[in-house]
């Protein structure tokens, strides 16, 4: 990589080099692998995730959180000194504290978090090495705040990976630091324009591009992208979901999990040697079930609410009969005219990628026969989620436009523009406490702040569709309310 003096000649000759290192990481999105060669299930599920690292931890959960898959993304001294690109008043704040609270403002700035039962200082998101290297890790985009409470497994519906980058850049060249692939990769293709969620899955699509299905790195031209922002799913659902992504085109696996390594550096040998921790990372992941619901509950409201839910939504979301009851749930995709909701993400992959993963080394096509996963080339929908857990993982539906339960089961009041306001939950609506705006303030000059607001009328940001709650009185409403706060 080059020096900062002699970036930016270099930057446009480079954008084309980046999607290929791009890496970052995750992205998860296609598929995999793993019961057919031997992944096991956990023995004993994991307690609710908020408790499960008071116990001893996971070694899935150590993996992710300890070993570095990628090269680091930048060391402590640079995170130390982002602030001073802050914009006022918030850089003059951070100059008249301590490095502690200094820190203290950057984790709340980018959506980071400490780990839970742990005093390390070190955030749940990313690695950080015994020389001070951050490598951002799963638990980025994958382990967030629930409502004030740091909960692997629970979507970070704060992660500000765009505004942390670009600040990171910025930090670096001020002090003539070397830029890495997320510095560049994130002037090539946009991370994230609404914080909490990310454009996930077109770093994978332009990470496949350039592999074999061997994963042997090849020259391609750049492959055609339509970016996107999706909000993760909370892995807990993992342990229910026989086919992974809310396309469900990929059969559940190991190797599917290794997508987010596919950087430049790790050629196809680091993928053979590091198989075996990603069988007990996928191991962590069916260990994981959803916190319990610490509010009160109208029990009896609640009983109506589950009649009523059999009814009107078991069909498709599986009868909810327990949280282990894997067997009831029915995996089912409904068709994108039916389901109404934004239609972009099932569009951005197309027969190609889902092709090209198909026949490759994550779902084993070719090898040994036994060990092949079903891939889905095209799936015509979106597939109903469990909802274990669903007051956790605010905002809703999966580009996470709905900022609450109760704005699904009232299509109608759905706001348009909108921003979270506090970190504690709106108990009466169940989610993301907000505030309604016409428009976003396009004279806040803070991009950390214009990032905060969800504007549903942008491409692949819509919050229509899933009216099927309106065959509901708004008692029933209330009544299937008060039931999801019990999954
Ligand atoms: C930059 C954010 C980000 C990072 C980092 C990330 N993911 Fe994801 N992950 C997502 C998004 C967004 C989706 C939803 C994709 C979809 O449905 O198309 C997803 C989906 C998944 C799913 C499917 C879950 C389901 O129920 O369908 C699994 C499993 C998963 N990720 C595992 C991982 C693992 C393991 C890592 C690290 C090796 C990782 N992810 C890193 C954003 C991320
Ligand atoms: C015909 C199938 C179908 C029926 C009936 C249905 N849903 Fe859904 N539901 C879906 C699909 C598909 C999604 C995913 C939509 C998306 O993310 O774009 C979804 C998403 C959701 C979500 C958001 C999940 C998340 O993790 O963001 C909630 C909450 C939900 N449904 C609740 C209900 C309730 C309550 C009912 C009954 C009143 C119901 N659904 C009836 C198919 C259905």
């Amino acid at each position: 990589m080059f020096k900062a003096s002699d970036r930016l000649i270099h930057l446009r000759v480079r954008v084309q080099i980046v999607f290929r290192r791009l890496v970052f990481a995750s992205v998860l999105f296609f598929g995999l692998h793993g019961a057919a060669l031997g992944t096991e299930t956990a023995d004993h599920p994991s307690p609710p995730t908020r408790e499960a690292s008071t116990l001893t931890p996971h070694p899935g959960y150590l993996l992710l959180t300890e070993k570095a898959y990628l090269p680091p993304d930048f060391d402590q001294e640079t995170f130390d000194s982002v602030w001073k690109v802050w914009p006022q008043p918030l850089r003059e704040q951070a100059a008249d504290v301590s490095v502690e609270e200094r820190r203290q403002m950057a984790f709340q700035r980018y959506g980071l978090t400490k780990r839970p039962g742990d005093d390390s200082g070190k955030p749940l998101q990313y690695v950080v090495d015994d020389q001070g290297h951050w490598t951002m890790n799963c638990l980025a985009c994958h382990g967030g705040s629930v409502y004030g409470r740091p909960t692997p497994g629970a979507p970070n519906n704060l992660y500000a990976l765009q505004t942390l980058s670009e600040e990171i850049r910025k930090t670096k060249l001020r002090m003539g630091k070397t830029l890495t692939r997320m510095d560049l990769g994130s002037l090539a293709i946009p991370l994230g324009t609404t914080h909490g969620t990310t454009n996930a899955v077109v770093f994978g699509v332009a990470l496949m591009n350039f592999r074999d299905r061997h994963l042997n790195i090849v020259n391609a031209p750049p492959p055609p992208v339509v970016h996107h922002d999706m909000d993760a799913p909370p892995w807990w659902y993992f342990h229910k979901r026989p086919y992974l992504y809310i396309d469900g085109f990929a059969q559940r696996g190991h190797r599917g999990l290794m997508q987010f390594i596919l950087v430049q550096e790790n050629g196809p040998e680091k993928f053979r040697q590091w198989e075996q921790d990603f069988r007990q990372i996928y191991d962590y992941l069916m260990s994981l079930r959803p916190p319990p619901y610490e509010g009160p509950i109208d029990h009896g409201l609640a009983d109506r609410g589950q009649a009523l839910f059999r009814v009107n939504c078991a069909e498709c979301h599986g009868g909810n009969g327990g949280r282990d009851s894997v067997e009831r749930y029915p995996n089912h995709r409904e068709p994108l005219d039916s389901i109404g909701t934004d239609p972009v993400r099932l569009r951005a992959i197309p027969l190609e990628g889902r092709q090209r993963y198909a026949e490759s080394w994550f779902a084993a096509a070719g090898e040994d026969p036994e060990s092949v996963q079903h891939t889905i080339l095209d799936p015509d929908g979106y597939v109903a989620p469990p909802l274990d857990g669903i007051w956790a993982s605010a905002p809703y539906f999966h580009n996470g436009s709905v900022p609450t339960l109760w704005h699904v089961l009232n299509p109608e009041q759905r706001p348009t523009v909108w921003r979270r306001i506090a970190e504690e939950i709106d108990a009466e609506k169940v989610g993301l406490r907000i505030e309604v705006v016409h428009q976003i303030p396009l004279t806040e000059s803070d991009f950390a702040v214009r990032r905060q607001y969800f504007d549903t009328r942008k491409a692949g940001k819509s919050n229509a569709g899933h009216d099927y709650p309106d065959s509901l009185t708004p008692s029933e409403k209330q009544a299937v309310l008060e039931y999801l706060k019990t999954l």
